[in-house]
């Protein structure tokens, strides 16, 4: 039991900075994938985002910022819905809605130096956004 509870201990689980700087890529591919209609991509994105939420909701249960990431929710379901529609409008009022509530939550946990806005340029020069239409 000694020995099993000393391997679980050791077993290698990201860290929640390793979970954020990847919903930071995606939450950048989905504003580039809205951008440009990819409305398949846009909804692979955003259940990449929602994939790593759970994570976080289970793997770091324990740290006292996971009680906060709930408040993200709500935007996510209305940025679904928004793609759901195919609606580049609606999409973007609720990215811009996800970007407030990304920032609302590192100001709740005293990360607020960590300030994310809408994304400028794509993230990787070796991704096509735009032929797949
Ligand atoms: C629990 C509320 C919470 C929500 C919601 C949240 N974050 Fe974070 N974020 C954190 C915490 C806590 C950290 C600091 C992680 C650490 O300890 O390294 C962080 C750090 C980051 C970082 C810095 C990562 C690094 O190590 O360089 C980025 C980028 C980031 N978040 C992006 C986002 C984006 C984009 C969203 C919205 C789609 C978001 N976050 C939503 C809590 C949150």
């Amino acid at each position: 039991m000694d020995t099993l509870e000393k391997k679980l201990s050791e077993t290698y689980k990201p860290g929640f900075g390793e979970f954020m700087s990847n919903i930071q890529v995606h939450h950048e591919k989905l504003w580039f994938a809205g951008q440009y209609q990819i409305w398949k991509l846009a909804d692979f994105e955003i259940h990449e985002i929602m994939e790593i939420i759970e994570d976080i909701e289970t793997y770091l249960a324990e740290r006292e910022e996971s009680k906060q990431i709930g408040m993200i929710n709500p935007a996510i379901d209305s940025l679904t819905l928004a793609i759901q529609a195919e609606n580049l409008p609606l999409f973007k009022s609720s990215f811009v809605n996800l970007t407030n509530t990304c920032n609302n939550c590192h100001r709740a946990v005293d990360f607020v130096f960590n300030k994310v806005k809408l994304p400028e340029t794509p993230p990787f020069s070796n991704q096509d956004f735009s032929v797949q239409k």
